[in-house]
């Protein structure tokens, strides 16, 4: 059988754009999903050139209903139902809360969880329809705990991990899977400008790679969650086990930044 359509959100950079270059090596053609057309359109030639990738691009941002409108629209265009979907666009932020931009926390709202629902529900008739497919959610390590100084980031990976875990079950027995990866820190345009091995010294980064193959593994394994790197495996065992005081007070001291010591 024919590699289907694969839809990756957040393709312009980092994860999203790992995840769909090892989907086009796969032999899947391409729907791609950011705001920076120009990024995307590098991508498009890179896998073409590659491995002949046909790639649809879709210029949209994803906290807005006429982004989700535009995307939604482009994946019926293709006519069938895509065999992989990665809600992968994300962003977060830190600080105070009560200090931070409250268009950019709702807006981080808007894109980490409401385009998820909105994305995932479009496409998931059709391909339980088929009997075939794999949505992948990314959420983050942060989704275990509360994580003062990234109180409205850390919530939408909570948010996003337990829709996609429910959704996973609820999907049993359809032949589509879902799966919430679930990576520590990772070197990628959101480390490097919100957060990177500077503000955490000592916290070793994965290579975005580790986390793509991570997901592949986890996908054929037939799990629900994959956290990925040591440290985000480290952190779910750790709010397992510990007191949420504890943790709590562990997570705010990791992620203050260094006017709020
Ligand atoms: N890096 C880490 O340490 C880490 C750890 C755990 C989880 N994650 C998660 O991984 C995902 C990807 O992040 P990343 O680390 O790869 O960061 P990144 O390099 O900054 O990539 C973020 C992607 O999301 C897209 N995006 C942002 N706002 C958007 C909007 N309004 N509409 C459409 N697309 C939008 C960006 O594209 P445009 O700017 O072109 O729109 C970009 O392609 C996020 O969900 C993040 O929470 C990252």
């Amino acid at each position: 059988m024919s590699r289907g359509l694969a839809v990756v959100t957040g393709a312009s950079s980092g994860l999203g754009h790992a995840y769909a270059r090892s989907l086009a090596s796969r032999g899947h053609p391409l729907l791609v999903v950011a705001r920076r057309a120009d990024r995307l359109r590098e991508l498009a030639d890179e896998v073409a050139a590659l491995h002949g990738t046909p790639t649809t691009t879709v210029v949209a941002d994803l906290a807005t209903p006429e982004g989700l409108a535009a995307t939604r629209d482009a994946i019926d265009a293709w006519g069938a139902a895509p065999e992989v979907v990665v809600l992968n666009a994300g962003y977060g932020s830190r600080g105070r809360t009560w200090e931070l931009d409250r268009d950019r926390e709702s807006g981080m709202v808007r894109l980490n969880c409401v385009a998820v629902v909105d994305l995932g529900v479009h496409v998931l008739p059709a391909m339980v329809a088929a009997r075939r497919g794999a949505l992948v959610v990314v959420s983050s390590a942060a989704a275990w705990q509360p994580v003062p100084f990234m109180a409205t980031y850390a919530a939408t990976k909570a948010f996003e991990l337990h829709w996609t875990e429910a959704v996973a079950e609820e999907l049993r027995g359809t032949g589509v899977r879902a799966l919430a990866v679930c990576p520590g820190p990772t070197r990628t345009e959101f480390t490097l400008s919100g957060g990177g091995s500077s503000t955490y010294p000592g916290i070793p980064f994965d290579d975005v790679d580790l986390v793509v193959r991570a997901t592949w593994r986890a996908l054929a394994a037939g799990r629900r969650r994959a956290p990925t790197g040591v440290v985000a495996r480290g952190s779910m065992l750790a709010s397992r086990l510990l007191p949420r005081g504890l943790v709590l007070r562990a997570a705010a001291l990791t992620h203050r930044e260094r006017d709020h010591a």
